[in-house]
């Protein structure tokens, strides 16, 4: 038997079906009329956007990441809940902007910017965390051309890393931003071309459920962006704090403890450098917002045995939910909180393999898990589900189609 990850705080049982918000998971999908399907909970994103308001500093404001799920009514709701977003592709801008959000709340950062990028970019008004010196001169050169003042800050590659992040975006050669060291130059470049100076973006890493290591990561963060700013001469419009905020995905994870980090940036702001006493200060979250308030519903459609194993066959799989299936920035594969929709608080009878429905072994979605006793026509339910699923994981991959999505 391998242990389930543990179930987000938004769901409940309710007549021992899975629900939250008092509404019953399987009257979602009955909606929906098919599965698989993303469904995404708005009052699970409004608490936790409520939450972090109440904890982190009032005057650091909140960015999504787009990347963690782009979804069109999400980035809508998201355009009146949160202060400003973070694309990492013109793809995203044009996401952002068909969503209705204001070009001037939005940042993009990203190696590699195509210079179709780089227009859309500053045509819309969008600032550009430029991740090198080239980077740069592109983008002058485009403001020159389509004769407007682009909007840039410099996305700086740290010599410190968020220790322990599920992914490392800082500390030594990174493609990443611009290594610290050349920040104060290029920086000095920009403004003296006549550009808007943004200021800096400091991005160390990202899923750490260890409040001391972004605590940590938060204070190299200002004491850099300090350093940098009086290097350069020119007050610091914006600092970029990063952000690295996990969720629980794996069993013996923990909730971060965002009351400690909140405490923790609020001291450590207090006793901030005189270069900041005009400056704007973000989070970009992408995961924690949204992670943990959508869960992905599949239907079994086969249950099979095999040398003594159960194989519970669903009608989804890695191609909707890679990380679920551990193909998607996991080395040891460990089991994603999942449950059975219609015996939620059920006691576990069975040991079995929850599998997707493409023909290759990495497709599994739980191994070995305890579960209720299932039968083909039940509903599965993969929680955890709400970022880097439906678009981070290959939909065309064996042909079976994307997933459905539902805000509700
Ligand atoms: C620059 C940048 N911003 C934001 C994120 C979002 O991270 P998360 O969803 O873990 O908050 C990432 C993730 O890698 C990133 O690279």
């Amino acid at each position: 038997m391998k242990p389930l990850g543990p179930i987000p705080p938004f769901y409940q049982a309710m007549g021992g079906e899975l629900s939250f918000d008092g509404r019953r998971v399987q009257e979602f999908v009955e909606k929906a009329g098919r599965t698989p399907i993303f469904i995404y909970s708005r009052a699970a994103i409004l608490q936790r956007i409520a939450h972090l308001r109440q904890v982190l500093p009032e005057d650091v404001q909140i960015n999504y990441a787009v990347k963690a799920n782009p979804y069109r009514p999400i980035l809508e709701m998201m355009s009146e809940e949160v202060d400003g977003f973070d694309i990492a592709s013109g793809g995203e801008l044009a996401l952002a902007l068909q969503a209705g959000i204001d070009a001037r709340r939005v940042s993009f950062a990203g190696p590699g910017k195509r210079d179709a990028e780089l227009e859309a970019a500053i045509t819309a008004g969008v600032t550009l965390n430029l991740e090198s010196e080239g980077e740069a001169r592109r983008a002058l050169a485009m403001g020159q051309t389509l004769a407007i003042r682009p909007r840039l800050a410099i996305r700086v590659n740290p010599d410190f890393e968020l220790k322990g992040s599920g992914m490392k975006m800082g500390g030594g050669a990174k493609p990443f931003g611009v290594d610290a060291e050349r920040v104060p130059a290029l920086a000095r470049t920009i403004i003296g071309q006549g550009a808007e100076w943004r200021g800096l973006h400091i991005f160390t890493g990202s899923q750490s459920l260890d409040a001391g290591a972004i605590i940590e990561a938060q204070d190299n963060v200002l004491s850099l962006a300090g350093e940098l700013t009086d290097a350069i001469g020119t007050p610091l419009p914006k600092l970029n704090l990063g952000g690295g905020f996990g969720i629980p995905y794996f069993h013996g994870d923990e909730a971060l403890d965002m009351e400690r980090i909140g405490a923790a940036l609020s001291a450590r702001m207090a006793v901030s450098s005189d270069a900041f006493s005009d400056t704007e200060f973000c989070v970009e979250l992408g995961r924690y917002l949204v992670g943990e308030a959508g869960v992905y519903v599949t239907r079994i459609v086969d249950r099979k045995i095999s040398h003594g194993q159960i194989y519970l066959v669903t009608d989804g799989g890695l191609h909707h939910q890679l990380a679920a299936s551990g193909n998607f920035g996991t080395v040891v594969r460990r089991n994603y909180p999942l449950a059975l929709v219609k015996a939620f608080d059920a006691e576990p009878t069975e040991v079995a393999n929850v599998v997707g429905c493409l023909c290759t072994p990495l497709d599994r979605l739980a191994d070995k898990a305890h579960l209720p006793h299932a039968d083909v026509g039940d509903l599965v339910a993969v929680f955890c589900a709400g970022a880097y699923g439906a678009s981070a994981s290959p939909t065309a991959f064996l042909g079976q189609g994307p997933a459905a999505e539902m805000l509700v």
